[in-house]
């Protein structure tokens, strides 16, 4: 692993491209102040490059101060790519992106994230060695990071419910947004808590699927966000709190997997005024990055584990620091991770913004 000094200069936005392969996008890395950069593998299908490249600067932004708070020895990055038309070979797409990484010299290590799975990364890592993610043999850390994302924000949301609600999570009911890998899994963790299950899916399938096993009630995905229960998990897209859907919040707690949930800092404000909790999304959706961060770093299951179960620690100390400053909880966990990344508070607006977001 090369020291964050030797990788000076490497910071900013790179530019890859294969067009033999179809291969198109970027690896934004924000940070190298704690390590190489590391954050997962974007494909989507994106409208210009302007917006593929803002993209990936605000999720890399996302990916350094996930990784400080979570205590990792890394820095903060992201590839986003644009998703090809039609058919393309997947095989030859993703070792084309895998020497591009080699190109960056260990400066930025990926993973999945939204469009990219464990096959993938295994092509990229035909091409280099600074990827996690991959397959593994039983006993190994590593493989698809779901799972532990989701146990984190199961824990997350156990803590919160007990600090907001005084209660355990056999007596609420948890209205989830989205049933993908990571909130499917919550699903069957809250289950299995006792948890009482409102779901929603834009996939109809998958929502009778969860009915049938966890006894969930499905709703359509417009109504959920509306719905009365005691608690609220995104876990489908970023965005997802504003104006005018916390206005229509019949929860006293928000946790969940999705990245950036608010649609601004202010919201994080607008939650806390209306006497919601709000758990930021990457104080509790870390497990996922500590997985592959244990991969990587070459810890055992144990020290990931380890790692992991610390999440609803970090998150008193976000809430404590909350209430302390009189600021948002999304403020205090900003404010936290500049102190760990070095930075200075008002290096970017988005930091601006949310630390501007004084409760009352
Ligand atoms: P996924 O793509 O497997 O699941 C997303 C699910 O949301 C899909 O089932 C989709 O049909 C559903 N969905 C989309 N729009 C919806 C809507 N408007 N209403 C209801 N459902 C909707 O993604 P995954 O991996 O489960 O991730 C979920 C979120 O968590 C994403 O925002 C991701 O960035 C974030 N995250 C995921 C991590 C991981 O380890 N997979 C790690 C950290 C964050």
């Amino acid at each position: 692993m090369q020291s964050a000094f030797a990788m000076q200069g490497v910071e900013g936005v790179h530019e890859i491209s294969d067009p033999s392969v179809g291969l198109s996008g970027v690896v934004a890395i924000h940070s190298l102040r704690l390590g190489p950069a590391a954050g997962g593998c974007r494909m989507w299908r994106y409208a210009d490059a302007g917006s593929l490249r803002r993209d990936a600067q605000r999720l890399a932004e996302g990916m350094s101060y996930k990784n400080a708070l979570a205590g990792l020895p890394l820095g903060g990055g992201k590839a986003v790519l644009q998703r090809p038309e039609g058919d393309f070979d997947r095989a030859r797409y993703f070792e084309a992106f895998g020497r591009a990484i080699e190109d960056l010299c260990g400066a930025y290590v990926t993973a999945e994230d939204v469009g990219t799975n464990v096959a993938d990364m295994a092509c990229v890592a035909r091409a280099t060695t600074f990827v996690a993610g991959l397959p593994t043999l039983g006993g190994q850390v590593g493989g698809d990071p779901s799972p532990w994302t989701a146990r984190g924000v199961f824990l997350g949301l156990q803590a919160s419910v007990e600090r907001r609600l005084g209660r355990s999570l056999d007596d609420v009911a948890v209205a989830v947004q989205g049933l993908g890998n990571v909130g499917y899994a919550l699903c069957a963790l809250l289950h299995g808590a006792g948890a009482r299950l409102v779901v929603a899916d834009t996939c109809a399938e998958i929502a009778r699927k969860a009915e049938a096993e966890f006894g969930a009630i499905s709703v359509t995905p417009d109504r959920l966000l509306a719905t009365p229960a005691d608690v609220l998990a995104p876990c489908a897209l970023g965005g997802v709190l504003d104006e005018a859907s916390i206005a229509a919040l019949q929860v006293k707690v928000v946790c969940g997997a999705a990245n950036n949930q608010l649609a601004t800092p202010e919201d994080g404000a607008r939650l806390a005024r209306k006497g919601v909790l709000y758990a930021p999304d990457y104080v509790v959706n870390a497990g996922g990055i500590i997985n592959v961060a244990a991969e990587y770093l070459g810890w055992t299951p144990d020290e990931a584990a380890r790692r992991i179960d610390a999440i609803p620690q970090r998150l008193a100390e976000v809430i404590e620091t909350s209430e302390r400053l009189g600021i948002a909880t999304n403020a205090a966990a900003d404010a936290l991770a500049c102190e760990l990344i070095g930075g200075r508070q008002d290096e970017s607006s988005t930091q601006d913004s949310a630390l501007g977001a004084v409760v009352q």
